[in-house]
């Protein structure tokens, strides 16, 4: 196991699962104040280079709550614009802190910063991979349908949350249909990583172009914005929208679905565009538990990476 988070696959298939119980633990005694303080006196330093409101508050929240003291770095207002190096920045940030959490543009930039910090690393979403929304989505399914053994379907854009997706269904033998136009698929390198661990764990991945059949008896139809930050600029948009075509989560697809089936998205939500308002707002969907549970599983990732569970 890697003293940091960076992607799902690489982690333990028993870290998952503890995650996944003490995030239940931890929500269902939020305000116990016998569960203690299980970081008192250490320090997280956050950092981001993209917007955040659920990642960056949920963290901030959660840490609190934990016991430690938080700090905010920007990659702007800090010396890692300036070109100060991952391994300076790393050995400064370790003399402080007893954890990084930090959102970047590219996948690369967290793992320089992990690959030098002697202190965990958590990815809190880059270009390719979200493994704290995914592991949070995880406690929501089980809590939704009493267990993880249930056929789930993404369906859209074939990006970060996909990617953790299939670490996940590859590390816990999950059952996942991934459906995206074709010029939005997941990474071929990615998808064949965790189809061959999935391969020995009992999971079961299908990919598809069609959105009926992705969506066909899925009790889990999750979804995601179509065009990710930094990659939405008005010009994409107009030129890709198209390709979406039958993608969109609405009362038409989600008929298809099985009767029970719940609607997740990881927001924010691009509304009229990847799913509808009657999707998002109905009584299938379950987004803001989603939301909320990025607070209870953050904990318990850094109360398990820390070793105080
Ligand atoms: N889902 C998610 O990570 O939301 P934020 O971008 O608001 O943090
Ligand atoms: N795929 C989205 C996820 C946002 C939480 C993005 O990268 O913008």
């Amino acid at each position: 196991m890697s003293k940091d988070l960076l992607r799902i696959i690489d982690c333990s298939e028993d870290f998952c699962r503890r995650v996944i119980a003490l995030g239940g633990e931890m929500k269902a005694r939020r305000r116990d104040p016998s569960l203690g303080k299980p970081l008192d006196g250490l320090a997280v330093v956050t950092i981001y280079e993209k917007p955040s409101t659920r990642t960056k508050v949920s963290f901030e929240v959660g840490i609190r709550e934990l016991g430690a003291q938080v700090v905010e770095l920007t990659k702007s207002g800090s010396q890692m614009s300036r070109g100060e190096t991952p391994a300076d920045t790393a050995h400064t940030l370790e003399r402080y802190a007893d954890a990084i959490v930090y959102r970047a543009f590219s996948h690369d930039s967290v793992a320089a910063i992990a690959e030098h910090a002697r202190i965990p690393v958590v990815n809190a979403l880059t270009d390719l991979y979200h493994p704290c929304q995914i592991l949070a989505d995880l406690l929501t399914v089980q809590e939704h349908c009493g267990g993880l053994d249930v056929p789930i379907t993404f369906i859209g854009n074939g990006s970060n949350i996909v990617h953790s997706l299939l670490g996940a269904a590859a590390k816990l033998g999950l059952n996942l249909t991934i459906g995206t136009p074709a010029s939005a698929a997941p990474k071929d390198e990615i998808v064949r990583e965790a189809v061959a661990l999935a391969s020995e764990t009992g999971g079961t991945i299908k990919l598809t172009n069609d959105p009926v059949e992705a969506v066909t008896g899925a009790r889990i139809v999750y979804t995601d914005v179509w065009f990710d930050m930094g990659k939405d600029d008005e010009e994409t948009i107009a030129k890709r929208t198209a390709e979406y075509a039958g993608f969109q989560v609405n009362s038409e697809l989600l008929s298809k679905a099985d009767p029970q089936a719940q609607v997740m998205h990881c927001l924010p939500a691009q509304r009229g565009r990847e799913a509808t308002d009657d999707a998002l707002d109905g009584p299938q969907s379950i987004i803001f538990d989603q939301a909320e549970n990025r607070l209870h599983a953050q904990k318990a990732i850094l109360t398990v990476l820390l070793g105080k569970d």
